[in-house]
């Protein structure tokens, strides 16, 4: 169901001279120092693995005092592969508590640190703890480990989970200390056995007072316990959130398998990621970038590659992010047709053509390289034309992130299908990981390293494919380098390429199908939606309602459309059309089947007419069956007005094309049982009215120029 092409979607950004954000400032880090005093978290770290510097990072970030235990030492204990193995941590812990013997009032967290994050601070760890009412709490989990005999002797729970997980606990430092007593394991001996059969023992459980974080309040271990977690944003603050308990934890482990997974955490919570990226939240981030004398410079290179519906709509959106013109350079390989209006505002325009008969892969090669050469060329950004890049801000966004190479997410609509390969099959292919959904649907949230996805793609294709064809640039300029993808922000969509037809002067107007909501963002009127609230409507005579359906843009491009068609009918009774039953009123008309325009027709009726109708007549359903839509034109010299009719439908829509006083004078509607006129209709408004009987009605004579009306008879 994917198909996914190399030259698609891929938008990158690459500083390629020295980084332009100065690191965030640092001084939010001399927070309040209340609750620390009472609180100590002993952790073990051999190495100061990544993994280490990230769970320092965070507790830094909301004030942890952390002694470290065992740094340099080296690792006894065993890993993760092993069924057994920590004792060492035991050990190291043990002989920390010695100097907090006479500490009664200390409260000690022992985690795991290279796996770990906070995700609160210690203001809510301590009253949780208090809320517990132990003297020790630990961690617990869904499995039992390392000894599943041992199921049996663990009390039972009515709701939670049941196992002691020994990668997280807190107590009293007295308490601790009785519980570690007995230690005289060795460094490759099982801590978590070891924990488990001081808590199986009823007797030593109720003199150490253990219980355990049944409901994750405090400790969440997320082997085994992924489904239960989502991710909650709040005034842009991410919390990992237990769903099945309804809990906020505090200490998030990475434990057994979910390693990837805790990765993802950490470039989610955004305290975190802060420090790596040295821009604070981003929202701050965004403020820092007004500092600069002057912006980045970038090379944005557009990709036009094949035919592309609302091209005009994408140079638009263009003009409109949120960045100096001065500070942009375009470059645009249109392998396609005639260049678009891109405008004039940017500091240059390099445009190829399809004359040039330059290559997809050469010509991206070419963009990136007239950057690279250029000493004053500070990013390059690479957009494909069928990207629809909503984000204002998206620039901004992603040089705030500090990252040498990196894309926003973008999907198709309400569609699994993204510039983002979740993971790779053994054979090299589209594999969808196991968070894929949930990255391209925005319900996780982060920074995603991309970078063994990235150049094992590009790798493949080109042994798919032998095709010189493919871009090499991205393999040149990968290697070494990481690759990110973020949607941490809504950035826009893909449109959809399918089905494009091009054998139109205005093939956009075709795409009501392939590409809804980009045919509602450029064809429906920005009124449309107050008037589906009711607002707006007007009731210029008795039953005749009249609201904004369509853009200016669309009036324009049907009118077009039917000019390009040219076959108005004759105007005279001959026509066959006319003569099929109908009221016998013929009109200079183009009818919409005539171009080829009724399937699409009937669906705009159906997804803009028929929810007013069902607003304004309650109880009237209708399917918008239409018997005639067509296109009149009104001209002095040729037919100038309507004799008075019934309509031959349930109900009428008149939409006006064009502009009195500019593009025609005169015209308008009479209704002669109400001696009601409308003789000043607004372009892309329409009118509807009943047919049958009631409304009896006239087209006035256009005077001067010509007039247009798109109509349409509803039925039933
Ligand atoms: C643990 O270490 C001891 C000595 O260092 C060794 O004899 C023993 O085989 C190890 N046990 C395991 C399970 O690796
Ligand atoms: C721990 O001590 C409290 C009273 O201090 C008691 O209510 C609780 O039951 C004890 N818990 C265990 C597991 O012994
Ligand atoms: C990104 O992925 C690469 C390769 O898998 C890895 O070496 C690197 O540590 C990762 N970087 C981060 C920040 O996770
Ligand atoms: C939409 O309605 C608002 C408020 O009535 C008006 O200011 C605006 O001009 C309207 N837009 C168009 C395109 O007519
Ligand atoms: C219709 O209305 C016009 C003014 O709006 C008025 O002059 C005329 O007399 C009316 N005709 C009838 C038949 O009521």
């Amino acid at each position: 169901f994917i198909t996914w092409s190399l030259t698609l979607f891929f938008l990158l950004l690459l500083p390629l001279s020295g980084p332009f954000i100065t690191p965030a400032s640092r001084s939010f880090l001399s927070k309040t120092t209340q609750n620390i005093k009472n609180l100590l978290v002993l952790t073990v770290a051999t190495k100061q693995t990544e993994g280490f510097q990230r769970f320092r990072r965070s507790a830094q970030f909301f004030n942890y005092k952390v002694q470290v235990l065992g740094l340099d030492e080296e690792w006894q204990g065993g890993d993760d592969q092993q069924p057994a193995g920590g004792g060492q941590k035991v050990r190291l812990l043990k002989s920390a508590l010695k100097q907090y013997v006479d500490k009664e009032d200390l409260i000690i967290l022992f985690v795991e640190s290279y796996d770990v994050l906070f995700a609160s601070g210690p203001t809510e760890l301590l009253k949780k703890f208090k809320q517990a009412k132990s003297k020790v709490v630990f961690s617990a989990e869904n499995y039992i480990y390392p000894d599943r005999k041992l199921e049996a002797k663990y009390p039972r729970v009515r709701d939670g989970k049941r196992f002691l997980g020994s990668g997280g606990f807190i107590g009293y430092a007295p308490n601790l200390k009785k519980l570690v007593e007995e230690w005289k394991g060795q460094d490759n001996d099982s801590d978590q056995l070891f924990y488990t059969s001081i808590f199986l023992d009823p007797e030593k459980r109720e003199s150490i007072n253990i219980s355990l974080d049944h409901r994750s309040r405090i400790f969440q271990n997320l082997n085994g316990a992924l489904d239960e977690i989502v991710l909650k944003f709040e005034n842009s603050q991410v919390r990992a959130r237990n769903l099945l308990y309804d809990t906020l934890p505090v200490v998030i482990h990475g434990n057994g398998p979910t390693k990837l997974q805790l990765n993802y955490l950490g470039n989610y919570i955004p305290q975190i990621w802060t420090f790596e990226t040295g821009c604070t939240v981003c929202d701050e981030g965004l403020r820092s970038l007004t500092g600069f004398k002057a912006l980045p410079m970038i090379l944005i290179g557009i990709f036009i590659e094949q035919p592309t519906p609302f091209l005009s709509q994408f140079f638009l959106r263009l003009r409109n992010l949120h960045y100096p013109k001065q500070r942009i350079q375009l470059f645009i390989h249109n392998h396609v047709s005639e260049v678009e209006e891109h405008g004039k505002e940017y500091l240059t325009v390099k445009v190829i053509g399809p004359e040039d008969e330059m290559e997809n892969a050469e010509a991206r090669n070419l963009g990136m390289d007239l950057c690279r050469k250029d000493p004053d060329c500070d990013y390059y950004f690479s957009l494909d034309a069928e990207v629809v890049l909503k984000n204002t801000e998206t620039l901004r966004i992603l040089i705030e992130q500090n990252k040498l190479v990196i894309a926003p997410l973008v999907s198709r609509h309400e569609k699994l299908w993204s510039n983002f390969w979740g993971a790779l099959s053994p054979d090299g292919y589209y594999a969808r990981s196991e968070d894929y959904v949930d990255i391209v649907q925005r319900i996780t949230v982060s920074a995603y390293n991309l970078s063994k996805f990235l150049i094992s793609r590009v790798e493949i294709k080109l042994k798919a494919h032998r095709s010189k064809n493919e871009p090499l640039v991205f393999l040149s300029v990968l290697q070494g380098v990481f690759m990110y993808l973020t949607n941490r922000h809504q950035f826009g969509h893909i449109l959809s390429l399918e089905n494009y037809q091009t054998s139109h002067l205005h093939n956009d107007l075709w795409q009501i199908f392939s590409n809804p909501e980009d045919w509602r963002e450029k064809y429906i009127h920005e009124n449309y939606t107050a008037a589906l609230k009711g607002k707006l409507i007007e009731m210029p005579c008795p039953d005749v309602y009249w609201f904004p359906i369509f853009t200016d843009t669309a009036c324009d491009e049907l009118v077009e459309e039917m000019e390009h068609y040219g076959q108005w009918s004759t105007g005279d009774n001959t026509d066959s059309r006319i003569q099929g039953g109908y009221e016998n009123v013929p009109t200079i008309d183009i009818h919409m089947n005539q171009i080829g325009f009724e399937r699409e027709w009937y669906k705009f009726l159906l997804d803009y007419i028929a929810p007013i109708t069902e607003k304004l007549y309650p109880g009237y359903y209708t399917k918008t069956q239409f018997e005639l839509a067509f296109v009149v034109r009104y001209k002095p010299d040729e037919q100038p007005s309507l004799m008075p009719h019934h309509d031959a439908s349930t109900f009428t829509i008149n939409i006006a094309l064009n502009r009195v006083g500019i593009d025609y004078e005169g015209g308008g509607c009479r209704f002669l049982r109400y001696n009601c006129s409308i003789r000043a209709p607004r372009k892309g408004w329409t009118l509807m009215h009943p047919g049958r009987l009631t409304h009896y009605h006239e087209g006035l004579p256009t005077t001067k120029g010509t007039r247009y009306i798109a109509v349409s008879f509803l039925d039933p």
